[in-house]
C-alpha cells in the first residue's frame, strides 16, 4: 500500500477534480430521472425532502467515501480489503453495482445522443406522433444498440486515457458547457405564457401528497444523484491530493449537484405546465414531453432541442465515466491489469448486458428475470438495494472499523483545516445514516412489489461476503 500510494497517479488540479467528481455526480440523475421522480411525486414537498436527504445524508456520506478514498489511496475494494480483509465484500458489492448501473445507464446515454440528431432531423416537425416515435426507437432491435454502442465507445476512449489525462480534460470542458446550455433551455421556459403553474407546482408543497412510499423514493433518489454508496467516490477520493480539502469539496459537489437537479426541474415543469401537459408522464418525460415541448416554438426548437439533449448527453457521458472507472481501478488495483485491458474488458462485459437491456425494450421484453425485464432489474436492483446497503456498509465500515484518529487526520489535513463539525460529522455517520438507512430499506423492501428480486439482490451481498476472500 505504501508503494502504491507513492505513484499513485493523482487529479492534475483541484479544479479538475472538482469538475469530475461534480460530472460525476450530475446525469441522467438529475435531468432525466430527477423531474419525472418529481412528477410522479406530486412535485415540491418531495424535493424539500429530497433536499432533506441531501443535506442530512448525502453530503456526509460524500466526506466518507473522499476520505477512505485519499486515505487508502485505492480504489473500492482494495480501500476496504486494505483496513479489514472481512470487509472486502463492501468493496465487491460497489463494482457489482457499477457493472450493474452500466448494463442500462448507456442505454438512455445512446437515446440522449440519438435524440440531439433525431432533434435536427424533423422529430419536432410532427408533434403528435413524438410519443410514439420514442416508443418505437426505444423499442426497436438495431438503432438504440448502435447509438448505445456509439455511447459506450466514446466512453472507452476517455477512459483508457486515464485519470488526469482523459476523464478530467473532458470534464473541464463538458460541465461548464452543461450549466451553460441548462440556462438557455430555463430562460426560454419560463418565458412561456402560463410557466407560473409549474413554478408553483415547484416551490409550493402540497403536503397532502407524501406518504412514506414519497421519503423512499426520495432517499434512493439522493444516493442515485450523488454517485454514492457503491465506491465511486472513494475511488475518485483516491486520485486527490493530500493537500485539498475534503469536507470543502464534498459540499462544492453536492451544491452543483443539488443545483442542476433544481435547474433540470426549472427548464422542464414551467414549460410542461405552460402547454397543459401531464407531470407523471414517468420515464418518457425527457423524451417524450421534452421534445414535445420544444415542438411547439417554431423556428428556434430544434435548436434549443438540440441544445437540450446534447447537455443530456454530456451530463450522462461524465457520470459514465466514473461508473466504468470503479470496474477498471478494481481490475488495476486488485487483479494487476493495464488500464487499457481493463477498461476494453469491463466495457466489453457492460455492453453486452447493455444490449440485452435495450432488447428488452422490445424484442426480448418476453424475457423476465424475478418478474422484470434485463433493463428494470439491472435498475431496479441498483437503485432500490445495492446503493443503500452500500452506503449503510459505508458508514458502518467508517464508524465502528475505523480509527477515529485517523479519519480525523485525513478529514482536517492532520490538523492544519479547521473542521468544526468534525464531531457532529462522526456521530451522524457512526450512529444515525446507518439505522436510518436500515428502516428505509426495510421499509423499501416492504413496499416495493418486486419481493424476490429484492431478496436475490440481498442473497448475492451475503453470496459476496462468503467468496469475498477470492476477490
Ligand atoms: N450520479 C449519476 C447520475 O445522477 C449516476 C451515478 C450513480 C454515477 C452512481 C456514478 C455512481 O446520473
Amino acid at each position: 500500500m505504501q508503494t502504491n500510494k507513492a505513484q499513485r497517479e493523482n487529479w492534475g488540479t483541484r479544479f479538475g477534480f472538482l469538475m469530475a467528481a461534480t460530472g460525476s455526480a450530475v446525469g441522467l440523475g438529475n435531468i432525466w430521472r430527477f423531474p419525472y421522480i418529481t412528477g410522479e411525486n406530486g412535485g415540491s414537498a418531495f424535493i424539500i425532502i429530497y433536499l432533506l436527504c441531501i443535506i442530512a445524508i448525502g453530503l456526509s456520506i460524500m466526506i466518507a467515501e473522499f476520505a477512505v478514498g485519499r486515505r487508502t489511496s485505492l480504489s473500492a475494494v482494495g480501500a476496504y480489503k486494505s483496513q479489514n480483509e472481512n470487509w472486502t465484500f463492501a468493496g465487491a458489492l460497489g463494482v457489482l453495482s457499477a457493472f450493474f448501473i452500466m448494463g442500462f445507464y448507456p442505454v438512455v446515454g445512446g437515446w440522449s445522443l440519438a435524440y440531439v440528431f433525431k432533434s435536427a432531423t424533423g422529430l419536432l416537425a410532427a408533434p403528435e406522433a413524438i410519443s410514439s416515435a420514442f416508443d418505437a426507437f426505444a423499442g426497436a432491435t438495431i438503432e438504440p444498440l448502435i447509438w448505445t454502442i456509439i455511447y459506450m465507445v466514446i466512453n472507452v476512449i476517455i477512459v483508457a486515457k486515464g485519470i488526469s489525462g482523459g476523464i478530467e480534460k473532458a470534464s473541464k470542458v463538458l460541465m461548464p458547457a452543461l450549466f451553460a446550455l441548462l440556462v438557455i433551455v430555463i430562460i426560454k421556459g419560463i418565458n412561456l405564457p402560463g410557466a407560473s403553474e409549474g413554478l408553483a407546482y415547484l416551490f409550493k408543497p402540497d403536503w397532502s401528497q407524501v406518504t412514506g412510499g414519497t421519503v423512499l423514493a426520495a432517499l434512493g433518489q439522493s444516493f442515485f444523484t450523488l454517485s454514492l454508496g457503491m465506491g465511486c467516490m472513494i475511488t475518485y477520493g483516491s486520485y486527490l491530493g493530500k493537500q485539498e480539502r475534503i469536507p470543502a469539496d464534498a459540499t462544492s459537489v453536492v451544491a452543483m449537484d443539488t443545483m442542476v437537479a433544481i435547474m433540470a426541474g426549472l427548464a422542464i415543469f414551467p414549460a410542461l405546465f405552460a402547454f397543459g401537459m401531464e407531470p407523471t408522464a414517468g420515464p418518457g418525460l425527457v423524451f417524450v414531453v421534452v421534445p414535445a415541448i420544444f415542438a411547439h416554438m417554431g423556428n428556434v426548437g430544434p435548436l434549443i432541442s438540440i441544445t437540450f439533449f446534447a447537455a443530456l448527453t454530456v451530463a450522462a457521458l461524465t457520470s459514465s465515466m466514473s461508473l466504468l472507472e470503479v470496474a477498471v481501478s478494481y481490475l488495476i488495483d486488485e487483479k494487476k491489469m493495464n488500464r487499457k485491458t481493463a477498461t476494453y474488458l469491463s466495457a466489453g462485459i457492460m455492453t453486452v448486458m447493455c444490449i440485452l437491456s435495450s432488447l428488452s425494450m422490445g424484442s426480448l421484453s418476453g424475457i423476465k428475470l424475478f418478474g422484470v425485464n434485463f433493463f428494470d432489474f439491472f435498475d431496479i436492483l441498483t437503485d432500490k438495494i445495492f446503493l443503500a446497503i452500500g452506503g449503510m456498509l459505508l458508514t458502518i465500515f467508517v464508524g465502528w472499523f475505523m480509527r477515529k484518529e485517523d479519519l480525523k487526520n485525513e478529514i482536517t489535513n492532520n490538523g492544519t483545516l479547521p473542521f468544526g463539525l468534525f464531531g457532529v460529522w462522526y456521530n451522524i455517520v457512526k450512529y444515525v445514516i446507518p439505522v436510518v438507512i436500515a428502516v428505509v430499506a426495510i421499509a423499501g423492501i416492504a413496499a416495493i412489489e418486486q419481493k424476490s428480486l429484492m431478496l436475490f439482490g440481498l442473497l448475492v451481498i451475503v453470496l459476496l461476503g462468503v467468496f469475498s476472500r477470492k476477490l
